[in-house]
C-alpha cells in the first residue's frame, strides 16, 4: 500500500512539474492525444465485451491493440505531409501540431469505424448496439485531451443540409463553416486541410481543420436512403463515397 501511495506521489509530482513549467514538447502533445484515445477504449471495455445476456466475451478490442492500430493508421495518413513524426519535438511549429493532432484523431476514428461490427455484435452473432460510434469515441477523446492540455478539438459538419447529429457539441462556428466551405470549393485544401492564425475576443489562436471524407465504413450510418434511420437511431444524411462528411477542427491558443 505504501509503495502504491509513493508511486502515486512521484507520478503526481512529475505531472505537476511538467505542466507547471509548460515544458511539454510537441511529441508529448501527440502522445497525450494518443493516451486520451486509448483511455476511452479502456474505459469502455466492459461495454464492448458484455453480451446482452450478461456474459463476457473478449473481442480483442484491447487498448494495446487499439493504440498500435491507430498509430499505424496515423503514420499511413500523414505520409505526404511536409513534416515527419520525428520533427514533432521541441519548439514545435503550431501548424504541424494542428495537422498532426487532427490526423491522429481522424485515424483513430477510422479504426473505430472498422471495428463497428465487433463492437456492436454479441458472441452469438446478434446485433447489440453499444452506442460507441466513431464520432462518440472522437468526442470523448477530445474532451479528455482538452482536460489534459487545454487544446480544443472538435468534429463538425454541415450534415448535407441536415446539420450535425449532435447539435450540442458538433455545431460549426463561423470559422469552421468557412473552412468546410473551402474544402468544397478549393481542391488544394482537400488533402491536408486548412489552417490560419486568428484573433478571437482579443486572444490569438491557431485554428486548423482536417477534412473527413466518407469511406465505405461510414455508409451504413451516413449513406442512403437519406432520412431513413441507422443503427444508432439517427437519420441517414444520404452521403456517397468520397463526399466531404465534415472536419476535425483544432484550436490552439498562442501567446
Ligand atoms: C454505426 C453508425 C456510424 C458509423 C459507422 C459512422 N458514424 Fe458518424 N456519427 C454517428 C453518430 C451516432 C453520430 C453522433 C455522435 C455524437 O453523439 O456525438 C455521428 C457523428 C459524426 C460526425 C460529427 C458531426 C455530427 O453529425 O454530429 C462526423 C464528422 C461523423 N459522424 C463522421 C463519420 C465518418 C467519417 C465515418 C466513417 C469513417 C462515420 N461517421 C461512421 C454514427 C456513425
Amino acid at each position: 500500500m505504501k509503495r502504491i501511495i509513493f508511486s502515486f506521489l512521484i507520478i503526481t509530482t512529475l505531472f505537476i512539474t511538467l505542466f507547471a513549467t509548460g515544458k511539454r514538447d510537441n511529441k508529448s502533445l501527440l502522445d497525450e492525444l494518443k493516451a486520451s484515445a486509448i483511455t476511452q477504449i479502456a474505459q469502455n471495455q466492459t461495454l464492448f465485451n458484455t453480451n446482452k445476456d450478461g456474459s463476457v466475451t473478449e473481442k480483442g478490442l484491447t487498448p494495446e491493440w487499439f493504440g498500435k492500430a491507430s498509430y499505424k493508421q496515423f503514420k499511413t495518413m500523414s505520409k505526404g505531409t511536409t513534416w515527419k513524426i520525428r520533427d514533432l519535438t521541441e519548439n514545435y511549429d503550431v501548424r504541424q501540431l494542428g495537422e498532426a493532432l487532427s490526423i491522429y484523431l481522424a485515424a483513430a476514428r477510422i479504426i473505430i469505424a472498422r471495428s463497428q461490427s465487433k463492437i456492436n455484435t454479441d458472441a452469438d452473432g446478434t446485433k447489440n448496439p453499444n452506442n460507441f460510434y466513431p464520432a462518440v469515441f472522437g468526442r470523448l477523446t477530445a474532451a479528455e485531451f482538452q482536460k489534459r492540455t487545454g487544446i480544443d478539438i472538435k468534429q463538425t459538419t454541415t450534415g448535407k443540409g441536415m446539420g450535425p447529429r449532435n447539435k450540442k457539441y458538433n455545431t460549426a462556428d463561423s470559422w469552421e463553416k468557412m473552412a468546410l466551405n473551402k474544402f468544397e470549393t478549393l481542391e488544394s485544401t482537400r488533402a491536408f486541410g486548412f489552417g490560419e492564425n486568428v484573433t478571437e475576443s482579443g486572444k490569438n489562436y491557431y485554428r486548423f481543420m482536417y477534412p473527413l471524407e466518407i469511406k465505405n465504413t461510414c455508409l451504413s450510418c451516413h449513406g442512403n436512403p437519406r432520412g431513413s434511420k441507422d443503427i444508432s437511431g439517427y437519420k441517414r444524411e444520404g452521403y456517397e463515397i468520397h463526399d466531404l462528411r465534415g472536419g476535425i477542427s483544432v484550436k490552439i491558443a498562442q501567446n
